[in-house]
């Protein structure tokens, strides 16, 4: 089932999330809601509060982008109660974009490699080393589960210039393709 995505403006994207307990209510279902929801958008990446839930996880699959970043192959995961132990790496821009920030790109600055604990889907414990694109996704999904957005990582002068593309998308006035809402 496609979900509705939250948009910029709503108040779950800024809300605390709780950590994912095993018998949490229908959670594969909402996982492969979450995956369908994703596809539809043509996102490479989701976190459950763009879909209304205040709970640690995320989904990533970066397959798409394979042809020009190799370690996306077939790069499909989810992740549940992750926790970033550190970043490192030589700092890289990249046009960042969010399916709760429709139609807006922008340059944003963040460390190569991402090293990482979580659970998968059948709850087993990972810690990981991540770097190029994938990284990238990884460290903006976890953003989400840290009420953080992109456009808080946006230099003061670039966020005033796109304020009013903002206020568009807060007030309803601009809509993805896709089905999303606001509140
Ligand atoms: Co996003």
């Amino acid at each position: 089932m496609i979900l509705q995505i939250y948009l910029y403006g709503s108040d779950v994207l800024r809300k605390k999330t709780e950590l994912v307990t095993p018998d949490y209510a229908d959670l594969k279902q909402l996982i492969d809601n979450m995956y369908e929801t994703m596809y539809n958008a043509e996102g490479v990446g989701l976190a459950a509060p763009q879909v209304g839930r205040s709970i640690r996880l995320f989904i990533v699959d970066a397959s798409a982008m394979a042809d020009e970043y190799p370690e996306a192959k077939e790069f499909k995961k989810t992740f549940i109660n992750p926790s970033i132990i550190e970043t490192y790496g030589d700092p890289f821009t990249y046009s960042e974009g969010c399916l709760s920030v429709p139609k807006i790109r922008e340059d944003i600055v963040r460390d190569s490699i991402v090293k990482i604990n979580y659970f998968d889907e059948n709850f087993t414990e990972h810690t990981d080393v991540y770097d190029g694109i994938v990284s990238r996704i990884i460290q903006h999904e976890y953003d989400h589960i840290e009420q953080i957005l992109f456009t808080d990582r946006m230099s003061q002068l670039k966020k005033k210039l796109l304020k009013r593309k903002l206020n568009n998308i807060k007030d309803g006035k601009d809509r993805p393709s896709y089905s999303s809402r606001i509140n």
